[in-house]
């Protein structure tokens, strides 16, 4: 049988399917038309294959507790072996409902409460939320944007927050989302043998590696056999096949004794078998999937072409961050016309509350741009923009260096010629609950400062208080990134 699910051009209609990106949004005060930006899942049919496949098992009609056979692993390490070149071993498989459920799994396995665990900002935000929500401590060794627009690991910070923070775990996200580096095999070499040499282990999320544009991806674990040693490989058909909700991944992890203690924490967490329905999914995608994957890449590829030509053309003085890998788009704003930035200090977040936030602690928000002071977690949304399509479609591109959860709502409430904008957003709700013009904000914090804001040329642009560092993400500071 051929497959049928082809047709990517078609909009399909996922309201009023309990979808998270859509269905939720009025949930939360939003707008209807929301463009849910921060879900990092696409709107495609999955592989008619998966399709036919769960079809089938729910024909059956039983659904009780289940496992896989060895066909299950057969059709996991045929895709692992043909596109990865990588040949993991059936008794070092885990599976668990999600990656992120398997960080928090391992932060809890081979760390103790305080410990400090190891991260490279900036990076999907539920790496520093399992680590934090379990009581340890965030420590980033934050990547830096080189001349070649393209960011780095900074390799001796990275081992000095190693030695001074004592760290015995670190993630690893290969490729990385977001900034779309396809780590080479020199780049992750220099960064296991450091951790090899500090006894540090690498939980090393590949969930993007079936997303590579340009480069090789090269599975971490599959480097030397010292790495595979000390590493827990998380893969999944997840974003590969658009089947998020099938809650299933395939955690890779060699050496006994770390894979004993990672399944001691499984069961503490009172989980055993996974969903039927996530087996199936994931077996019909790596058996049957690669027509439909081939395709939905020359599909993305030809998206991202679509929004580098949009920036170069229409958003003046943003850049695009080249993805090596994923299929997000980092875009660095600070050069543009959409963009105003202020450090929030003490006067700002009093200012900001007087304006926005009677009765609410600042605690319980957080804004972006990225820019914020060491001590809090309020910051100011910069101005975002979204792009639409042809046919309404979700083609766009949403603002970010903003880097945070509540993009989508950020994004949806702007329009390009709308933006200068300053929004403050609750994150407890996840709603915005104030939107100034940037101009006006500057002056307002000019006057109240004595700072001063430098002009930006941009009418507006508020100008800054203060460059800062976009990298030095911290608290709730999450997702931003388009899908396209
Ligand atoms: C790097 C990374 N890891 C993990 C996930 C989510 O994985 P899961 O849904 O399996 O928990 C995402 C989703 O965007 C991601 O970008």
């Amino acid at each position: 049988m051929a497959e049928r699910n082809l047709d990517f051009d078609s909009v399909i209609d996922r309201r009023n399917t309990d979808c998270l990106k859509y269905d939720f949004a009025k949930q939360y005060g939003l707008p209807e038309d929301v463009l849910p930006f921060w879900v990092a899942d696409m709107d495609f049919k999955a592989s008619s294959y998966i399709e036919d496949a769960l079809v089938a098992r729910a024909r059956h009609g039983v659904f009780g507790y289940s496992d896989c056979g060895a066909h299950y692993f057969e059709a996991v390490r045929g895709w692992l072996k043909r596109h990865h070149n990588w040949e993991p071993q059936e008794a070092w498989l885990v599976k668990t409902p999600g990656i992120v459920f398997a960080l928090a799994m391992a932060v809890k396995a081979y760390t103790q409460q305080g410990d400090g665990v190891l991260i490279q900002s900036p990076v999907y935000y539920p790496f520093s939320e399992v680590i934090t929500d379990n009581g340890r401590r965030v420590v980033s060794s934050n990547l830096y944007l080189g001349e070649d627009n393209r960011y780095h690991m900074d390799f001796a910070d990275f081992e000095q927050k190693i030695v001074d923070e004592q760290i015995k775990l670190c993630f690893l996200c290969n490729p990385h989302n977001p900034v779309g580096r396809v780590w080479t095999k020199e780049e992750l070499t220099t960064f296991g043998d450091i951790c090899v040499k500090h006894n540090v282990l690498v939980v090393s999320d590949e969930i993007h590696h079936d997303f590579i544009w340009s480069g090789t991806h090269t599975v971490f674990a599959g480097i030397k056999k010292e790495y595979e040693a000390i590493s827990i490989t998380c893969t999944s058909p997840s974003k590969t096949f658009n089947i998020a909700g099938m809650q299933i991944s395939n955690i890779f992890i060699p050496d006994n004794a770390l894979r004993r203690r990672f399944r001691h924490e499984l069961g503490a967490a009172g989980t055993s078998q996974l969903s039927v329905m996530g087996l199936v999914s994931c077996e019909a995608a790596y058996r049957d999937g690669e027509e439909w994957y081939q395709a939905m890449c020359a599909y993305v590829k030809e998206n991202l072409a679509f929004a580098r030509q949009y920036v170069a053309q229409n958003l003046a003085g943003v850049t695009m961050i080249e993805p090596e890998g994923t299929y997000l788009i980092w875009l660095d704003f600070r050069g543009s016309l959409y963009h105003a930035s202020f450090v929030p200090g003490p006067e700002f977040n009093a200012l900001v509350k007087s304006w926005y936030l009677d009765g609410l602690d600042s605690e319980d928000f957080i804004m972006g741009d990225v820019y914020f002071d060491e001590d809090s977690q309020s910051y100011v949304v910069g101005a975002s923009g979204v792009l639409k399509g042809a046919n309404g479609a979700v083609r766009g591109v949403a603002a970010a260096d903003v880097y945070l959860d509540s993009i989508s709502h950020i994004v949806s409430n702007i329009q390009i010629e709308d933006t200068g904008g300053i929004f403050l957003v609750d994150t407890r709700t996840d709603t915005i609950i104030g939107h100034k013009d940037a101009a006006v904000v500057g002056k307002k914090l000019s006057e109240q400062t004595g700072q001063g804001a430098k002009p930006s040329g941009n009418p507006h642009c508020a100008g800054r208080f203060k460059s800062g560092n976009p990298l030095q993400i911290k608290g709730r500071a999450g997702r931003a990134c388009a899908q396209f």
